[in-house]
């Protein structure tokens, strides 16, 4: 819990410095160097550095994160922020950056025990010269924000036994109640009859039914275009027949971040009262075995009516984005079509914790796509698709195979989705790297699950 609080003053103030020789000499302002110092009374200020990098998306959010992590290792909890360098170099915006780093810097990953987690209280000083209700405003959008990435990372950091694909549905039902989010979930039965066997052929692994959940968010009536935002919902994810090394085991419950991050985004529209028509699509299933397990060598026909050779049954993402996304774009007429999954460890490689992959076919769309996390300061890098890849998943027994070959991994793992997009303008994200870090990348990160995609996801959809 986080409480903003204005006027009362606290004893602790921070505040962010480049060069500080007149403050102390035993503070040099290197970037996120920290250091105490008493003032006047009672108070006492905390020197956060911020060396020669200028204020932006991605330095606010660390400064403030660790801000937030030094005064709480001290237990402090009540405090004020001085953003006046950030709002000087960025105006407004600044204000809603800075509460969406204190969300996170607060962040802890959860613990399955006795803790006691106690309130922070902040009050952003340093924002008188902005017009108040513009900084209400960013307020609020940072708060909301905030939340989304801290529900959006509690989902993913949740063990894979507290969390089968029914609870994951029933979380995000929960959340949404108080929102204009219209649910659906799509029942193991249902989705049989249906025909979607790329979501069964996997799902029914598991004793843990597979689901599909739909959430409509249709606030621009006025408009035809609908944005379609697909995320991989592998509450487990075990490699199923293909079965994982034991040491590729740990944060195999981190396979559901795509569908995390499409829930966390629309929550963060909804709650915004944007207006804008988005429809989230998320498929969920375990990938375990079980006499009913797929293995190499079966053909299925999924909702397309498209056959797939299964080739690797750790390719699992694929099959259940694949009807998701023919669903999205045959019964919910999605005018552009996003899909987000922890799909390849080739992206992992390839990018390592920091940067996602990402694939379409679209430069307009994708234009877009970069103005959202332009703004939103994650980290995306755009891989090319040619014939001679697409011809990497072409199957001698069905229409398409679900894996290539030893190389292009990522890039052949888009290609199938794709196959699957009827020609709309589509975008891939692979967030197999960024997802999930065991050593933090930046400041605002801790171990375990980051939230990845929420805010692009959310400024994508922007009217
Ligand atoms: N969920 C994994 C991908 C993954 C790997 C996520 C590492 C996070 C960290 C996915 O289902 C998978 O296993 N992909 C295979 C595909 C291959 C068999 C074609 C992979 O990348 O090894
Ligand atoms: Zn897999
Ligand atoms: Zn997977």
């Amino acid at each position: 819990m986080i409480s903003f609080f204005k006027d009362n003053q606290s004893s602790y103030t921070v505040r962010f410095e480049s060069k500080v020789e007149e403050v102390h000499s035993l503070f040099s302002g290197k970037y996120l160097e920290t250091f105490f110092l008493p003032g006047v009374g009672d108070q006492t200020m905390l020197y956060v550095g911020l060396g020669d990098k200028a204020p932006n998306v991605i330095t606010i959010k660390e400064l403030i994160a660790k801000a937030v992590k030094v005064l709480k290792e001290k237990n402090i909890y009540e405090f004020q922020l001085d953003l006046f360098p950030f709002i000087r170099a960025l105006g407004n915006r600044a204000v809603g950056i800075a509460v969406e780093g204190i969300y996170l810097g607060d962040y802890e990953t959860p613990f399955y025990g006795k803790k006691e987690r106690i309130e922070l209280k902040v009050n952003l000083i340093g924002i008188g010269l902005l017009q108040s209700e513009k900084v209400r405003e960013e307020l609020s959008k940072g708060i909301t924000l905030g939340e989304s990435i801290v529900w959006a990372r509690d989902m993913v950091n949740m063990p894979g036994n507290k969390l089968r694909p029914m609870d994951f549905a029933r979380d995000i039902m929960n959340k949404m109640e108080d929102t204009a989010v219209e649910c659906e979930v799509v029942v193991y039965s249902q989705l049989c009859a249906m025909g979607m066997r790329g979501i069964t052929s996997i799902g029914c692994s598991s004793d843990n039914p597979p689901c599909f959940m739909i959430l409509r968010y249709l606030a621009a009536p006025d408009k035809s275009e609908i944005t379609g935002l697909v995320g991989k919902g592998v509450t487990c994810d075990t490699g199923g027949y293909c079965l994982k090394a034991a040491d590729s085991m740990m944060g195999i419950k981190g396979d559901m971040a795509g569908g995390a991050a499409v829930a966390g985004a629309i929550y963060a529209l909804a709650k915004n009262k944007v207006k804008t028509n988005v429809i989230g699509f998320i498929p969920m299933c375990e990938n375990r075995i079980s006499s009913g397990s797929l293995v190499p060598g079966d053909v299925i026909t999924s909702y397309s009516g498209r056959t797939i050779e299964i080739c690797n049954t750790d390719a699992e993402g694929r099959l259940i984005l694949a009807d998701a996304v023919s669903y999205a774009v045959q019964r919910e007429n999605v005018t552009r079509v996003l899909d987000v999954a922890t799909l390849t460890g080739a992206v992992v490689n390839m990018f390592g914790f920091s940067t996602a992959g990402a694939i379409s076919d679209n430069n307009d769309f994708y234009h877009d796509f970069e103005q959202a996390f332009e703004i939103s300061g994650e980290r995306y890098y755009r891989l090319p698709i040619y014939e001679e890849q697409e011809r990497m998943i072409e199957s001698k027994i069905a229409d398409i195979k679900n894996m290539g070959e030893s190389h292009c991994g990522t890039i052949t793992a888009g290609l199938f989705i794709k196959a699957f997009a009827e020609e709309r303008p589509w975008i891939h994200l692979d967030i197999a790297g960024t997802a999930w870090v065991d050593k933090p990348v930046f400041e605002y990160q801790s171990k375990g699950a980051t939230g990845a995609g929420v805010t692009t996801l959310y400024y994508l959809a922007q009217p």
